[in-house]
C-alpha cells in the first residue's frame, strides 16, 4: 500500500479498539461457519472475517447472500494475518447495509476489453484498475514534487489556443465567437517558453489533445503531458534534467507503490535495474546504423516507428535517448544543429517493454529569421505567432524543454500493453463513452 497513506488511516494504524469502516463488497466467499468478505474501502481491499458463531444465524445468512458491490459499513477489531492483502483483517462485530446491488455486470469471469471499456465507470472498481489509478496518482504527485524541489514555477497554460502548437495534422478545433477557430492545446510548450523568459525555470502539467487517427497501443486523443522549459539551457543540459527527472520519479513511485505493483504482477526489481544508471544516449544516425545492422531496411531520414523503437530499447535493455533527428521530420521550433544542419538539437526518450517514446524534447530555435522560415515551410500562419516571435526579439536566449506523456510512462511502470487503462476515462478515435 502507498506509504504516503495518511496517518489518520485506520488500516495503516490499527489499534485494539473497535473501528468502523464503510465500503463495498468486492467479493464474498467461504463456508457455512466462516465467510471472508473483501471490502473495498478508500480504494483498498480489506479482508473482513465473518463468523457465524459471533454474528448469529440470521446476520450470517444475510451477509453470505450479499450481491457484489453492495455498500455497507462494518465495525470490528483488527487482527494480524500475514496472508491477507493488507497483512491485517477485520473481525466483524456489527454491520449496517447501505445500498443494495444485484446482478453487477462485471463478474470474476473473463470479460473482453470492449465490454470492460463500455463499463469503464464500474470497471474503475476492479482490483487492477484500483492499482493502476493509485499509481497514477502517486506518479502525478512525484512529478509535481520533483519540479517543486528543483525550483520550477508551475505555469498553467491555456487549453483553448489560437495557434498550432505541434502539427496541423492532429488538431481539434471549435468555433470561437467572432474570433474564428480555436484549437484544443496539443502542447503547452509555446506558452511555457514565454513564461520561461519571466521565471527562467517553469513547468506545466495538464490535459492535451491530438486528433490522432491511429488505433495504436500508445495513442490517446486526450492525454496528460508534463512539460518543462528552462532558460539558458542547452540540449545537453535538457537531457541531464530529463534523465534525473525520470529516474527520480520512478524511484519514488516504486518505493510508494509496492503493493499496487504486486497486485499488477509487475516485478519492481526489473524496473529498478532499468533505472539504476543514467540512460544511454545515441544519435539518430547511430540508431539508424544499429537498426540496419540488425537487418532493418531503414534509410537515414525516415522516422523510427514503434516496432523499431522496441528493437533499440531491447538492445540496451533500458530506456534510451535518441538525439539529433533529421530536421525534416521534427517540429518547427527545434533548433538547427550548427554542426550538422540537416538535423536538430532534440532528443526523444524511448522506454523499454514495448512502450516506446515517452519524452520529446529539444533546444528551441532562438533566431527570429530561422524560426519564421520554418513556420513558412510548414505553411503555418506567421501572423498568429506574433506573441511567440516576440521572444526572439526581446532578449532572446538559448532555452530548451521537453514533454512527457503521463499515460505512456505509467504503462511502462505498470507493465501494461496499452495506454487506455492508464487514464480514468480514455478518449480514442473510437471511444467517447462513458
Ligand atoms: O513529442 P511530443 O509531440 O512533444 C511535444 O508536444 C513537445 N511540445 C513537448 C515539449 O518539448 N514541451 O509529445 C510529448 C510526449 C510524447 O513523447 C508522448 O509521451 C506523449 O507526449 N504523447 C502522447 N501520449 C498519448 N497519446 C498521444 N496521442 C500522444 N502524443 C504524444
Ligand atoms: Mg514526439
Amino acid at each position: 500500500m502507498s506509504q504516503s497513506s495518511s496517518s489518520s488511516d485506520p488500516i495503516s494504524n490499527p489499534s485494539s479498539a473497535l473501528v468502523q469502516l464503510s465500503g463495498w463488497v468486492q467479493a464474498i466467499r467461504g463456508n457455512n461457519h466462516v465467510q471472508f468478505l473483501q471490502l473495498r474501502t478508500e480504494g483498498r481491499i480489506l479482508q473482513v472475517v465473518i463468523e457465524r458463531e459471533k454474528l448469529g444465524e440470521e446476520s450470517f445468512k444475510q451477509l453470505k447472500g450479499l450481491g457484489q458491490e453492495t455498500s455497507l459499513s462494518v465495525t470490528g477489531y483488527f487482527t494480524d494475518n500475514p496472508k491477507a492483502p493488507e497483512g491485517k483483517e477485520l473481525q466483524l462485530a456489527h454491520f449496517k447495509l447501505i445500498g443494495k446491488s444485484t446482478d453487477y455486470p462485471i463478474t470474476p469471469k473473463e470479460h473482453g476489453p470492449d465490454f470492460l471499456h463500455n463499463h469503464r465507470h464500474l470497471w474503475l472498481r476492479s482490483k487492477r484498475q484500483l492499482a493502476i489509478l493509485k499509481i497514477r496518482s502517486e506518479l502525478s504527485f512525484a512529478i509535481r514534487e520533483f519540479f517543486h524541489q528543483e525550483n520550477y514555477t508551475l505555469i498553467d497554460t491555456p487549453i483553448l489556443t489560437g495557434s498550432v502548437g505541434e502539427s496541423a495534422g492532429t488538431l481539434f478545433s471549435t468555433e470561437y465567437f467572432d474570433l474564428g477557430t480555436a484549437y484544443l492545446a496539443q502542447t503547452g510548450q509555446l506558452y511555457l517558453e514565454t513564461a520561461a523568459f519571466s521565471h527562467s525555470k517553469v513547468y506545466c502539467f495538464g490535459p492535451t489533445f491530438r486528433a490522432e487517427k491511429s488505433k495504436t497501443r500508445r495513442h490517446l486523443t486526450e492525454f496528460w503531458m508534463v512539460e518543462a522549459e528552462t532558460a539558458f539551457f542547452s540540449n545537453e543540459d535538457n537531457l541531464k534534467l530529463q534523465d534525473q527527472f525520470v529516474r527520480q520519479i520512478l524511484k519514488v513511485v516504486l518505493s510508494r507503490c509496492s503493493l499496487e505493483l504486486k497486485s499488477l504482477e509487475r516485478d519492481p526489481a526489473k524496473l529498478e535495474k532499468q533505472i539504476e544508471n543514467p540512460f544511454p544516449i545515441i544519435s539518430y544516425s547511430e540508431a539508424i546504423a544499429l537498426l540496419q545492422s540488425k537487418g532493418e531496411t531503414i534509410e537515414w531520414g525516415e522516422d523510427i516507428n514503434a516496432e523499431r523503437e522496441n528493437i533499440l530499447t531491447s538492445h540496451f535493455e533500458t530506456a534510451v535517448f535518441v538525439k539529433n533527428y533529421p530536421r525534416s521530420i521534427k517540429a518547427f521550433y527545434m533548433k538547427q544543429n550548427p554542426e550538422d544542419p540537416k538535423t536538430v538539437l532534440c532528443a526523444d526518450l524511448l522506454a523499454p517493454d514495448g512502450v516506446g517514446e515517452i519524452i520529446g524534447g529539444s533546444e528551441r530555435e532562438e533566431d527570429y529569421e530561422k524560426i519564421v522560415e520554418r513556420l513558412r515551410e510548414e505553411n503555418l500562419p506567421v501572423s498568429s505567432y506574433d506573441w511567440y516571435l516576440d521572444l526572439r526579439k526581446y532578449g532572446s536566449v538559448p532555452h530548451a524543454g521537453f514533454g512527457m506523456g503521463q499515460e505512456r510512462i505509467l504503462a511502462w511502470i505498470c507493465g501494461l500493453d496499452h495506454v487506455r487503462e492508464c487514464i480514468p476515462f480514455p478518449r480514442m478515435i473510437y471511444r467517447l463513452h462513458p
